[in-house]
């Protein structure tokens, strides 16, 4: 009997786990290669050479890149955002991206309200003060924070992420929701008593501000300085989404003048450079794109791609398809056969 030669994937992420590499292996050819972003780039373009599927998550990928892997079927992207990905091209070479919704939800809501409460309260400044044994009587009114329990948040983007931190606000922290979405969505903002709002009053309105949105060509530089000037004087701006959402420049302007205070997790260059002017800034929490980044947050995420890419090998279509259009495409090619 002819045994099926064995297929081979790619691994280029370090949240797919020992035990699930060793399932893998008995199904797949499976080679490990580190993240191109930060080392090593020749090992993993020469791996993609032969490999049918690929995990990996945040690499550019695109034409440039993938030119030379020929036999590739699918990406599993242990993440919910593609924007690194050229949908375009891959759709044209009939590959199969995937992501990873809904089991990373929760967690980046926290991260946004953990941003939230951190840059209103002032964590990270008040944890220096202390640590450098400042801490001589109680502190200065210079240095209070400002309330967020009964604010009015607005949030940018109203998908899964953004009415789930919409969720915390309403029911933990007895805020008045804001949101701001392509279209109302009043299944989601109903119960939680969430307004729909253009995107210059929900600016001009909101006490906090949380970015939510996904990066597209209609999403990047959504926020520039026009839009930081319609902000009140202390308002909390917080993004979790992506650095390219916002004009990171006119962001730094308006943080330098004093006017607001900053929490980002997120930013237009990733990892952030240590020449960056936000660095130095006290009036900004930072931390290192980390929206996802529990134990079980990203086990489950790479638990979803292995899932999705097992399925997409297999010609079956799997679940978290994002360029829809392969499939449909080759099954009208199918039944044309
Ligand atoms: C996502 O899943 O899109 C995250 O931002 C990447 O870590």
């Amino acid at each position: 009997m002819l045994m099926a030669t064995k297929k081979h994937i790619v691994i280029a992420n370090r949240d797919v786990l020992p035990d699930m590499i060793d399932s893998l292996r008995k199904e797949f050819n499976v080679t490990l290669t580190p993240d191109p972003r930060t080392k090593d780039k020749e090992s993993f373009e020469q791996a993609l050479q032969s490999a049918n599927g690929l995990i990996c998550s945040m690499i550019k990928l695109g034409e440039e890149q993938l030119a030379d892997a020929k036999n590739l079927e699918a990406i599993a992207s242990v993440t919910v955002g593609y924007d690194n990905y050229d949908l375009e091209y891959l759709t044209k070479r009939g590959i199969l991206l995937t992501n990873t919704p809904d089991v990373l939800t929760e967690a980046t809501a926290d991260t946004g309200f953990a941003l939230i409460l951190a840059t209103a309260r002032r964590v990270v400044e008040l944890d220096m003060f202390t640590r450098q044994g400042r801490w001589k009587r109680s502190i200065e009114p210079e240095l209070f924070g400002t309330n967020v329990y009964g604010k009015k948040l607005g949030i940018i983007g109203f998908g899964r992420i953004g009415q789930a931190v919409a969720r915390r606000g309403h029911y933990g922290f007895g805020m008045k929701i804001l949101y701001n979405s392509t279209t109302p969505r009043l299944e989601a903002a109903t119960p939680l008593q969430a307004s729909f709002c253009e995107l210059d009053p929900l600016l001009a309105q909101s006490d906090i501000i949380c970015v939510t949105v996904p990066l597209t060509p209609k999403t990047e530089h959504l926020i520039g300085e026009r839009e930081f000037n319609l902000l009140r004087p202390g308002t909390i701006f917080v993004n979790i989404a992506r650095g390219k959402v916002v004009n990171q420049e006119a962001l730094i302007k308006i943080l330098q003048e004093g006017k607001i205070r900053a929490g980002l997790d997120v930013f237009e260059r990733e990892p952030l450079p240590a020449h960056s002017p936000l660095i130095s800034m006290s009036n900004v929490v930072l931390t290192p794109h980390v929206g996802s980044a529990t134990q079980e947050t990203r086990k489950g995420m790479a638990e979803l791609a292995i899932e999705n890419l097992r399925i997409a090998l297999a010609k079956k279509r799997p679940p978290n398809l994002v360029n829809t259009q392969v499939w449909e495409q080759g099954h009208i090619h199918a039944k044309t056969l």
